[in-house]
């Protein structure tokens, strides 16, 4: 046990949604202000070209993986992988209606009810190998777009999941490229962000691996979490209509201060512990610039990239000036084909959905010496709202 103070708290850490209070310790992530994002003591830039097998071998040992034990893992996931016909059968007998969002949370609590085999670490892997046919299954059926191929884990992660999604029109060979660095990208951000902090304290009343799952998700689904990518390719889609595609920068930086006098918000900047451009979005910003220079989009999001930081950095009270992960990844996905917003956020869940399984996995069966963290339970002050009035 060690006296050493991590923090100290005062009145004004109160209702400031525990920012920077330390609750405990996280084996997979680690968000650092100015360098951003780390697997495994790994910077997530430098793992771009690495296959998600490996990346997930990574998150879950903790280290990196020999080529034979990454192979290893690959078999161990495949055996576990396809989603059973019963599964299948009642999700695609859920409604249609709202965001897919929601239609992904209820499919996973089906695939729980019938998969499921309550311990955390069979279910953990159990639903990293499962998921992107889920996925798929829940994306081909909201959209409209036809029966799920069946699922072939032996081509790869990524390669499987795109060759099920019927994506109308066919698919660019380098939308696979796209989906595999999203995939990679969006795994793990740390132990505190909200889907994560929401599955894990759902998990610690020992609720089980799906349904701990599916209230991460549902956290997930919120705008200013993992719906941020949606609404960031709107704001992009809607500065390139009220520009135009011959739009300067000092055109899109013009349009940026307008904006903000109009107390409207510019979407992509900003993050609760970041002070530096994310690095996820650096690696895919690099990437658009490849693969699409002359996209409309890109463009956009380029100049908006510059511009928007240029503008808000005049503003001392911005604490992060600086472009999010989401102020590319729509653009990208649509300039290689995958044009559907409404899906942003459930590719981010099914990426997601590896690094919660996993700190889930840790707080329940290693944490403090294997007993594991106790059930989630801060303390609230009472407040008489009619005192002094
Ligand atoms: C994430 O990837 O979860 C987001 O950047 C939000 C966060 O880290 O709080």
């Amino acid at each position: 046990m060690t006296e050493e103070v991590l923090f100290q708290i005062t009145k004004d850490n109160l209702e400031t949604g525990l920012r920077g209070v330390p609750v405990g310790y996280c084996t997979t992530s680690t968000v650092d202000p100015q360098k951003g994002l780390f697997y495994a003591g790994l910077p997530v830039a430098a793992l771009d070209k690495w296959e998600p097998e490996k990346v997930i071998f990574l998150l879950y040992y903790g280290r990196e993986g020999t080529p034979q034990e990454v192979e290893q893992f690959k078999k161990e996931l495949h055996r576990r992988a396809t989603v059973a016909s019963e599964t299948k059968k009642h999700i695609e007998m859920l409604p249609r209606k709202g965001h897919p969002m929601a239609l992904f949370a209820a499919a996973l609590l089906i695939a729980g009810m019938i998969e499921g085999k309550s311990d955390y670490k069979e279910d953990c892997l159990d639903l990293i190998a499962k998921i992107p046919e889920l996925t798929a299954i829940v994306i081909n059926y909201h959209a409209g777009w036809g029966k799920t191929p069946p699922s072939k884990p032996e081509l790869g992660y990524m390669e499987n999941f795109a060759q099920m999604l019927n994506v109308p029109g066919g698919k660019d060979p380098k939308l696979e490229h796209v989906f595999k660095l999203f995939n990679i990208l969006h795994y793990d951000h740390g132990g505190g962000n909200l889907s994560t902090f929401v599955g894990k304290a759902v998990a610690s009343g020992l609720e089980d691996m799906y349904g701990s799952i599916v209230a991460a998700l549902n956290a997930l689904a919120g705008p200013l979490h993992g719906r941020a990518n949606q609404e960031c390719l709107e704001f992009v889609q809607k500065m390139l209509e009220q520009l135009s595609e011959k739009a300067s920068e000092a055109d899109v930086e013009a349009l940026i201060r307008k904006k903000l006098a109009n107390k409207e918000l510019i979407f992509g900047f900003g993050h609760a512990v970041l002070r530096v451009e994310d690095p996820r979005a650096t690696v895919q910003y690099e990437l658009a610039q490849r693969y699409y220079p002359q996209d409309p989009l890109v463009k956009m999001a380029s100049m908006i990239r510059s511009a928007g930081s240029k503008v808000l950095k005049e503003n001392p009270k911005i604490a992060d000036p600086y472009p999010n992960v989401d102020a590319i990844s729509g653009a990208l996905l649509t300039a290689a084909g995958f044009p559907y917003p409404a899906y942003y956020t459930v590719l981010f869940g099914m990426a997601r959905t590896v690094g919660i399984s996993i700190q889930i996995v840790y707080e329940r069966k290693e944490a403090r010496g294997g007993k594991g963290t106790p059930i989630i339970r801060p303390k609230y002050l009472y407040k008489d709202r009619h005192a002094g009035t």
